[in-house]
């Protein structure tokens, strides 16, 4: 008998790694290849395992998993595959979220945003109106719209309202997300207002989580925002009117907390996820139909440009840039935002879908919009620092650089060294189509697929991949928090985002 016990645990063991391993076999014949996906997958048989079979293989699996979920009560345990998933979403007062953009005219000072608030976030859809619009964009889907980047608040929201495993219920939440409207309340405030008026709102938020019962299991470690607005908005320097932003992530409350934005500083807890782009699919066959498309286009531009330019002063590689792309001789194509409009999407993506290579210039801030809209056109990236991409979406883009993206340093472009056309004309053609198939891989990740959409053909997009990490994240904090470790690493710690290997 004594004998009998240990080969029995081989055979169950063997059988589970088969399991595995025939899982993985058929992950892999998916035409996209999303790790994350794959992961969960996994992760959700490790559950469901756990679920038909034992206690401690649950238990097991969720230690895997890297998420320590609550137990549920038996019963519910055959059916949960919530368990390690759950969302609970604070029901604020809407001063913090609807009544700020009810009032749409003043949230940028320059610019009108009120025509973006409609389709949950996602804008004005773009309307077959033209032979133009029919070719450049796929339009019968219905699935493209005029999307401006600071609507990327309100459409997380959305997506989050339907989000399969929301709980009204706080105390089984892994995860507690903050629908505050962050970057439009600093946005309102930045021209011509003090710094008390600036600060108001985030005072007051922060007192109110911080009563909430929520905030004592773990002092808001466990809460999370997302704003369309790059993070220096919230890190002013000083309490002098004349300093940029509010002090937002400065509050002690909000510093405890994660934020998801367009572009992060440097601190610990935050998190860049991509820009909204103008494709908001329903379906993965959608998805794949447009990443064949991109891949087997004619493409008449070596590299291109749409942007404008910046001053000098601030050491700005722009007018270089420009320069070089008007001298040429056809090889590429500039779009100039000074005279054209930038925020047509059929201008943009006719632009990208015609280049091989596009230009990802650092401008006001180190990231832009235009790295996700050339992605989503399958063209190549060119970046001149890492800042502007590697080091910012570490969730989204492969670690290795090289495979999906040309990096030019900033440096060697300043003092007139490099010559575009001569440094991208080098490239191969087969190196070519390899980067441009890893850049297509990259699409569905980076996209908000249309909110409320639950098919059966579900695309895990760049919300999903989002509430995956920062479940993760909280995760880890909470095991961190259980043993007594210090968590300064995790949300006051300073990043070198101009190091080259990626962080
Ligand atoms: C589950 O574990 C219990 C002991 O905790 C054991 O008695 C039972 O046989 C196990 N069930 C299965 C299906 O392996
Ligand atoms: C658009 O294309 C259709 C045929 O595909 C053609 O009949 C029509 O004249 C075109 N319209 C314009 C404005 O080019
Ligand atoms: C939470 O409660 C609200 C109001 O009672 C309800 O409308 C909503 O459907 C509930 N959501 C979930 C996920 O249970
Ligand atoms: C800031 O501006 C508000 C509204 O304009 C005003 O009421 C308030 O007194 C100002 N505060 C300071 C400290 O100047
Ligand atoms: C922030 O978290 C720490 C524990 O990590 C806690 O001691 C502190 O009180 C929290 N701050 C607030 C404002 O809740
Ligand atoms: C330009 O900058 C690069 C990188 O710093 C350097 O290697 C190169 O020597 C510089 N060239 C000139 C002409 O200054």
């Amino acid at each position: 008998m004594k004998k009998q016990a240990p080969r029995l645990w081989v055979v169950i063991l063997v059988a589970f790694v088969f399991c595995l391993f025939v899982l993985f076999q058929i992950k892999k014949i998916d035409l996209i290849e999303t790790n994350l996906r794959i992961t969960h997958q996994v992760n959700n048989f490790f559950i469901s395992i756990g679920a038909s079979d034992n206690q401690t293989l649950t238990r097991n699996a969720d230690e895997r998993d890297g998420i320590r979920a609550k137990q549920p009560k038996e019963e519910e345990e055959k059916t949960d595959t919530c368990a390690g998933r759950y969302i609970y979403m604070h029901n604020l007062p809407s001063k913090f979220n609807d009544d700020i953009i009810k009032d749409c005219r003043p949230l940028i000072k320059w610019f009108d945003m009120c025509p973006f608030m409609v389709n949950s976030g996602l804008g004005p859809q773009v309307s077959e109106s033209d032979n133009t619009t029919a070719q450049v964009l796929t339009v019968k889907t219905g699935s493209w719209y005029s999307t401006n980047q600071f609507l990327l608040a309100v459409i997380f929201r959305e997506r989050m309202k339907h989000y399969e495993c929301l709980t009204n219920d706080s105390s089984l939440a892994s995860a507690v997300y903050v629908p505050f409207y962050a970057g439009f309340d600093v946005s309102r405030h930045l021209w011509g207002y003090n710094i008390s008026v600036r600060d108001e709102l985030g005072i007051k938020l922060a007192r109110w989580l911080g009563e909430k019962p929520e905030w004592g299991k773990m002092y808001g470690r466990d809460h999370f925002f997302v704003t369309g607005r790059i993070a220096w908005d919230f890190r002013r320097g000083r309490d002098e009117d004349s300093d940029w932003g509010n002090n937002l992530m400065l509050l002690p409350e909000f510093a405890n907390m994660t934020m998801l934005g367009i572009e992060t500083t440097a601190w610990a807890n935050e998190f860049a996820i991509p820009y909204p782009t103008y494709f908001h699919p329903k379906s993965l066959t959608e998805i794949w139909r447009w990443q064949r498309k991109v891949k087997s286009l004619r493409r008449k531009y070596l590299f291109s440009f749409v942007g404008g330019p910046r001053p000098n002063l601030d050491g700005s590689i722009r007018g270089e840039i420009i320069k070089q792309c008007l001298a040429s001789q056809g090889k590429c194509n500039f779009l100039n935002c000074q005279v054209n409009d930038c925020d047509n999407p059929v201008k943009i993506m006719k632009v990208f879908k015609n280049s091989v290579f596009c230009l990802q210039p650092s401008g006001d801030s180190y990231t832009r919009r235009s790295i996700f809209d050339s992605i989503l056109a399958g063209c190549i990236p060119v970046f001149f620092t890492p800042g502007s991409g590697y080091n910012q979406y570490i969730w989204y883009f492969p670690k290795e650089y090289t495979k999906y993206s040309v990096y030019i340093p900033e440096k060697e472009m300043k003092n007139g060294t490099v010559s575009l056309k001569s440094v991208l004309g080098m490239i191969d053609k087969e190196h070519i189509k390899r980067m441009r198939n890893e850049v297509a891989k990259i699409i569905p990740k980076i996209i908000y697929t249309k909110p409320g959409w639950v098919g059966p053909d579900k695309i895990e997009d760049a919300f999903d991949i989002a509430v995956v990490r920062i479940l993760d994240r909280v995760a880890m904090v909470k095991r961190m928090m259980e043993e007594g470790k210090d968590l300064q690493n995790e949300y006051s710690q300073v990043k070198d985002l101009s190091r080259l290997e990626v962080i």
